[in-house]
């Protein structure tokens, strides 16, 4: 793709976002870090741990978290006891994250979800969950985002889903068996359609907001093990936990019982240098 193309490609998927997480989403229905407790109290539990240990260690502590949607992990984060920006691409949620939390925390709208990292400010912690995989070119923005943290800071990152080509063909099947059981009682089946056709032919339309919204969703997944590698290099441990994720309840509950995984997070910790 040549440097233009891929410019209006990349505005492109953050207009998606833009269409997409109206005043009317609903972010807790189609998140399973949000609807499942385990799931949710996972992600709490080790984002709130971060921020407990950088106040232990040096009395304060700055979080970043990209893409907030309605600000689910940023109350827990809050709460800590971290001074918070986040940021976002959608300005419904934007001004959502302004009413709910006023002064608390720092909110700025990112119109081409990159503005972020052109920044000379540092944090302590940077955070994502759920959002990587709405991003294009994720290793670059890793990139970008790891200039922002302090020494000795970390990158939280989670809710994406596991590079395809690396997992099992049978977590994959199951993965999109309890999808499809799930979105058939979801309504808006023309989109769905549409959508369903254009896998089955092997292409996406930058046009289709749900081809480029979802982005690596629709694609290949997100390459854990590529990102594993590359904040290896500015962070003194980093951790990929894999686990099970799916929207209903019962798949879920049934899933986690097997040894299955679908969907990763990432905790980059100590930053050298
Ligand atoms: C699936 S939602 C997750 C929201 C929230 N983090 C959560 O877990 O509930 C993804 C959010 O990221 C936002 N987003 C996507 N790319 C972004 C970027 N480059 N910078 C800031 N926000 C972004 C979208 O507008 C959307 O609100």
């Amino acid at each position: 793709m040549s440097q233009r193309n891929s410019r209006n490609h990349a505005e492109a998927v953050v207009a998606a976002q833009e269409i997409n997480y109206t005043d009317e989403f609903d972010y807790d229905n189609s998140s399973p870090h949000l609807t499942h407790d385990n799931l949710r109290t996972m992600v709490e539990t080790r984002m709130v741990k971060l921020v407990e240990q950088t106040l232990a260690r040096q009395g304060s502590c700055r979080v970043l978290e990209v893409g907030a949607g309605h600000g689910t992990f940023t109350r827990s984060v809050l709460d800590a006891g971290a001074q918070i920006t986040v940021t976002e691409t959608s300005t419904a949620s934007a001004d959502y994250l302004r009413r709910t939390f006023g002064d608390a925390i720092e909110v700025r709208f990112d119109e081409t979800g990159e503005e972020i990292l052109k920044t000379e400010e540092r944090w302590d912690i940077a955070v994502m969950t759920s959002v990587l995989h709405h991003i294009p070119d994720y290793l670059a923005f890793l990139t970008g985002l790891t200039g922002l943290v302090a020494p000795g800071g970390s990158i939280f990152t989670v809710q994406d889903p596991l590079y395809y080509p690396r997992m099992s063909k049978v977590a994959h099947a199951a993965d999109r068996a309890t999808y499809f059981a799930w979105r058939l009682v979801q309504g808006n089946y023309g989109r769905g359609l549409a959508t369903r056709l254009r896998r089955l032919r092997g292409t996406y339309d930058d046009a289709a907001p749900s081809d480029l919204v979802e982005y690596h969703v629709m694609r290949d997944g997100v390459d854990e093990v590529a990102i594993e590698k590359q904040l290896s290099e500015s962070f003194e441990s980093v951790e990929i936990f894999r686990y099970w994720s799916t929207q209903a309840k019962i798949w879920q509950r049934l899933g986690e019982r097997t040894r299955m995984v679908t969907t990763f997070g990432v905790e980059a910790t100590g930053r050298r240098r």
